[in-house]
């Protein structure tokens, strides 16, 4: 079985989460993919609806494409529920997210929801993060490269994004410096030494956040 075949079964699965009326974070990337076709097929088969937080501007076209009707954070911002994958996940939950370059508003939305459900294929567990991505920090555009350097002294290299050789933009204009930590022994420790540097607008390290997390794999979906 492919990793695209897991991806799609850890996203059915959470699906059944899915309560009619919800508001409901969706996220980025390919496995969320599979979770926003897997809700407009099941409010078409079972006809309900759900009010969608897109977490880019990609996801937000996915979900109009599919005629699933979207809101924004709301005031005070609430969501029943979000759903999203990572790129790592360790055994305390604690994630590495933002390849696909949404880390900011991924984590503007799920931190609002009340219950956040990682889905992912097998491949993404790690026994501590940084071992197989870089964390990808998003930082202003003005004096990155102070920032690049501000973030290496933490231990890390930092190389920014790029897209056949142009800069990687994020949708809130920002730019994604990649940073090559080894195994992060302490996250939520990094993750605070990272906000604490000038220039940083927010990074990848997903600290206790996440409430469940639907694993696919060969032998099965573990919870
Ligand atoms: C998007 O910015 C990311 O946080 C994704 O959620 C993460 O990269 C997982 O993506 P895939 O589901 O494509 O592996």
């Amino acid at each position: 079985m492919d990793l695209d075949d897991l991806k799609r079964q850890a996203a059915e699965h959470a699906v059944q989460q899915v309560q009619p009326g919800m508001v409901l974070g969706l996220g980025t990337g390919s496995t969320a993919h599979y979770f926003v076709q897997a809700l407009a097929a099941r409010m078409k088969a079972e006809d309900f609806t759900v009010t969608g937080v897109p977490t880019s501007s990609q996801t937000a076209s996915l979900a109009t494409q599919l005629n699933i009707p979207l809101g924004t954070l709301g005031e005070p911002p609430k969501l029943d529920l979000a759903v999203d994958g990572a790129d790592e996940i360790d055994p305390e939950l604690n994630l590495i997210k933002g390849a696909g370059g949404a880390l900011l508003q991924e984590k503007l939305v799920e931190i609002c929801a009340t219950r956040f459900i990682v889905i992912a294929d097998e491949s993404k567990k790690v026994e501590k993060l940084g071992t197989k991505f870089p964390v990808p920090v998003e930082v202003v555009r003005f004096g990155y490269e102070g920032t690049a350097a501000r973030i290496e002294s933490l231990g890390c290299r930092a190389v920014r994004r790029t897209v056949k050789g142009d800069p990687f933009v994020t949708d809130e204009q920002h730019y994604i410096l990649d940073c090559q930590f080894s195994a992060i022994e302490h996250a939520e420790v990094l993750a605070d030494k990272l906000k604490g540097v000038t220039g940083v607008v927010e990074h990848g390290l997903f600290t206790r956040m996440a409430s469940e997390a639907v694993i696919a794999g060969a032998s099965g979906i573990e919870v």
